[in-house]
């Protein structure tokens, strides 16, 4: 009998090592490992050797970097989105990639299902399942983590029994997500909140702010269309752009959160990330789009930014919703072009000059210093127009403080009940 093939979403880490063999053992399937770079910075080349030396049928390496930064990331961008005001949603934007490219791959190899190492208490099951089933629904998902029962020793027993080699990094009690929008960091000593974070073994991309350098360092970035295009003066690539601002803004101690999360899963979890690069594009993507659009624009689209965050999040970025989203805020961004300047300094990237060909902004019309076109003898009568509804209310609420509730010209006759 022809053995069944599945295709696993290959980390390289314990659990989807393990899962390799798991499923080998427990389903009788040939597996089929597919790994994506997103800049979680591994070494591909070991994960390879790793995954054929674990038995698998056939292996795939993809480099999804240009792909990840412009596909994902800069929509992201244009967003300014921010899971609960806080996440920039890095590890929720990496999946659906992921996921359609294991799904490529099971279509190529003529695979019956596909794999991954999520556990059944995370966001990521549910942006993995969902992509899958939305892309190819006769895939059968296997989840070998959902299923099997083992504490972290028992896993460490099965692996040492079954030839994995287990990782040195299993001493770490911390599960890291790491792409080129951010670092997550879970487990441990930080399942509770109550807890600071401790100093050591939880940061890597960002120092902390008391080590940060005592002089502020200025960056330009250049925006075309709502995405970072140039780096002072210099047009760069966004694989480039995302590794530069990640590299600036950690050694300037940006980019640390910490905070309560709500799961999509029903769960609230307290989490930690590094986000240096997203921190400071989305404070000088926000700050230019304060020039650029008008107040009317500014206002709706924030509101998109918040569903946009959460649809992303919760796993939908395949529901036609978020292409509705997209259209609204691609509409938005075609004037989001210009440079702005931040200052990075001790923890906190901060807007401190911009410019735009499309500024809204007319120093000619703001300006103290000069009389122009526009005439502040207009301002009074729309001031009289724009404030009359709370006027006229103030007036009302004096007149019946001094005579009382007003008497209602005809009296209201109360409905005959028919019992008379
Ligand atoms: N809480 C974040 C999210 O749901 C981070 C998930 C990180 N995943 C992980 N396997 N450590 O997007």
């Amino acid at each position: 009998m022809v053995k069944k093939k599945v295709v696993l979403a290959y980390s390289g880490g314990l659990d989807t090592s393990m899962m390799l063999k798991w499923i080998q053992a427990e389903y009788g399937m040939d597996v089929i490992s597919c790994i994506m770079d997103v800049g979680q910075q591994t070494d591909l080349k070991e994960v390879e050797e790793k995954a054929w030396s674990l038995g698998v049928l056939n292996h795939y390496t993809f480099d999804g970097k240009e792909e990840f930064a412009r596909e994902y990331v800069f929509p992201a961008v244009k967003a300014n989105a921010l899971y609960m005001g806080t996440y920039p949603v890095s590890s929720s934007l990496s999946r659906p990639l992921i996921a359609k490219k294991v799904v490529e791959v099971a279509e190529m190899e003529d695979a019956d299902a596909v794999a991954h190492g999520c556990t059944g208490k995370g966001n990521d099951q549910v942006r993995f399942d969902l992509t899958f089933k939305a892309l190819n629904p006769g895939l059968q998902i296997i989840a070998p983590v959902r299923e099997w029962k083992f504490d972290r020793n028992g896993q460490i027993e099965w692996a040492k029994e079954h030839g994995i080699p287990i990782p040195v990094t299993v001493d770490s009690p911390y599960s890291v997500d790491q792409n080129l929008w951010g670092r997550s960091i879970e487990g441990g000593i930080l399942e509770h909140p109550d807890q600071m974070v401790p100093d050591e073994g939880v940061w890597e991309w960002t120092v902390d702010i008391e080590d940060a350098p005592d002089v502020p360092e200025y960056v330009k970035i250049g925006f075309h269309e709502g995405v970072p295009s140039s780096i002072d003066g210099e047009d760069t690539g966004p694989v480039e752009i995302l590794q530069l601002l990640n590299k600036k803004g950690g050694e300037h101690g940006i980019g640390r959160i910490e905070h309560m999360e709500d799961r999509v899963v029903g769960l609230k979890t307290r989490e930690t990330y590094e986000i240096p690069a997203a921190e400071i594009i989305i404070n000088a993507h926000q700050d230019l789009e304060k020039m650029v659009l008008t107040k009317h624009q500014k206002a709706f689209k924030f509101q998109v930014e918040h569903t946009w965050a959460s649809i992303v999040y919760q796993g939908l970025w395949i529901d036609p919703f978020k292409q509705d989203l997209d259209a609204f805020i691609d509409s938005t961004q075609q004037n989001v072009t210009g440079v702005v300047t931040m200052k990075l300094f001790k923890g906190a990237a901060k807007p401190v000059a911009r410019e735009s060909p499309f500024s809204l902004y007319d120093y000619n019309l703001a300006s103290f210093d000069i009389n122009t076109h526009y005439d502040q003898g207009d301002a009074v009568g729309f001031i009289n127009l724009w404030g009359l509804p709370s006027v006229s209310a103030w007036n009302l609420k004096r007149k019946i403080a001094d005579e009382g509730i007003p008497e209602l010209k005809k009296k209201v006759v109360p409905v005959p009940t028919g019992d008379s």
